[in-house]
């Protein structure tokens, strides 16, 4: 058994966790301390960096202690550190990764540089073992992503590359979550308006208002979200002219969620049937939605894919800081970490290509 601490600060969630990988490889999350600033961002429609990276230095070290406090263990029983370095807002990863940094190297461990998305691949496993069936279709669908990749091996044993190898499939334009939150901020929602919209679905008619599903074509696992907000600005203008909007609002949220799930669904399946994956898994802030869970359940298996679809428990769809821990985890176990002097060379990097 060994313990890993946890540290993410790639957006606007300051969160660290104690983590503990047993011997049989499950993943128990022991603690999480999240601030979250959405509250903070709020006002401006989205995250503003520089708040961002303020509010992360001042919420970094009372996460830490809080983690280790409720996970009841002393820094020196620490296996290893683990933090975001990539992708992200460059000010924010920053706090967090001189966090990590100056801790591993007053305690003398290992250092564990993680990927995000890596990650959201991760959460899935968080207090939950499942006997995968590979290769699996993994979908990240979150705020700032709408990926596809087919995972070939379980996580401790992924390719240093796992991530630009394993890719089928993106967006073009917005991502998932986006689409959300632009339509979202069209209907006065606060921001990040996904679960407005999910919420305010139930009970909706979701094929009542026509809306555009982009890049039907069976040739390309690409998405595509950015006609979604234009096509839903003009059907409120339409509804605010004859007066029924607000009576309409659940139909219009169910009508979006339908044309944002479909578009999901259409190249998840795709995706799946072309690469011969028998399970799929879906991580980030949108594999949170409810109707999307329920999509999925319902029609895999006329799909093909015969094992039931692999969700992260709810409270790790959005970031935190356990993924960050359990992907660090995976990652250590292949001897990816650096300890002593040569921590110190490691760097924040913004680009999601690194
Ligand atoms: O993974 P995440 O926390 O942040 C990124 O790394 O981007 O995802 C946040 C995204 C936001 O766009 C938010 O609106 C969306 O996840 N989201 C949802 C739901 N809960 C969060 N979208 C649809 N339905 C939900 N229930
Ligand atoms: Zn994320």
């Amino acid at each position: 058994m060994s313990l890993f601490l946890g540290i993410e600060t790639s957006c606007d969630e300051c969160s660290a966790s104690v983590v503990c990988k047993t011997a049989h490889g499950a993943i128990e999350v022991l603690s999480v301390a999240t601030f979250s600033q959405i509250h903070i961002h709020r006002p401006y429609g989205g995250v503003v960096p520089e708040i961002a990276s303020r509010n992360h230095l001042e919420s970094i070290n009372p996460m830490i202690d809080q983690a280790l406090q409720e996970a009841r263990i002393q820094p020196s029983a620490l296996e290893a550190i683990a933090v975001t370095n990539r992708p992200g807002l460059v000010g924010a990863l920053l706090v967090g990764v001189s966090a990590a940094k100056a801790m591993a190297y007053a305690l003398g461990k290992p250092l564990i540089p993680v990927h995000h998305l890596e990650g959201h691949a991760a959460s899935v496993f968080l207090d939950q073992k499942h006997e995968i069936q590979l290769p699996l279709l993994l979908a990240i669908v979150s705020g700032g992503h709408t990926n596809l990749y087919v995972m070939r091996e379980t996580p401790d044993h992924w390719p240093k590359d796992f991530l630009q190898r394993s890719l089928i499939g993106r967006s073009r334009d917005d991502a998932a979550g986006e689409a959300f939150d632009k339509t979202a901020k069209i209907l006065g929602f606060p921001y990040p308006g996904g679960e407005w919209i999910d919420k305010k679905a139930r009970g909706g008619d979701p094929s009542a208002i026509p809306l555009p599903r982009a890049l039907p074509q069976k040739n390309t696992l690409d998405f595509s979200f950015s006609g979604l907000k234009t096509a839903v600005a003009l059907q409120v203008e339409k509804l605010k002219k004859a007066g029924t909007l607000e009576q309409k609002i659940s139909d219009l949220c169910a009508s979006i969620q339908e044309a944002i799930v479909d578009a999901l669904l259409t190249k998840i399946f795709l995706g799946a049937r072309e690469n011969g994956c028998k399970s799929v898994a879906i991580v980030g802030g949108v594999a949170a939605n409810s109707r999307l869970r329920e999509r999925l359940s319902l029609e895999h298996r006329a799909h093909g894919i015969t094992q039931e679809p692999l969700f992260p428990k709810l409270a790790y769809c959005t970031d935190n800081a356990a993924m960050i821990a359990a992907a660090g985890a995976f990652r250590f176990s292949q001897g990816h970490w650096i300890r002593g002097t040569e921590l110190l060379t490691l760097n924040a990097v913004a680009n999601p290509n690194h």
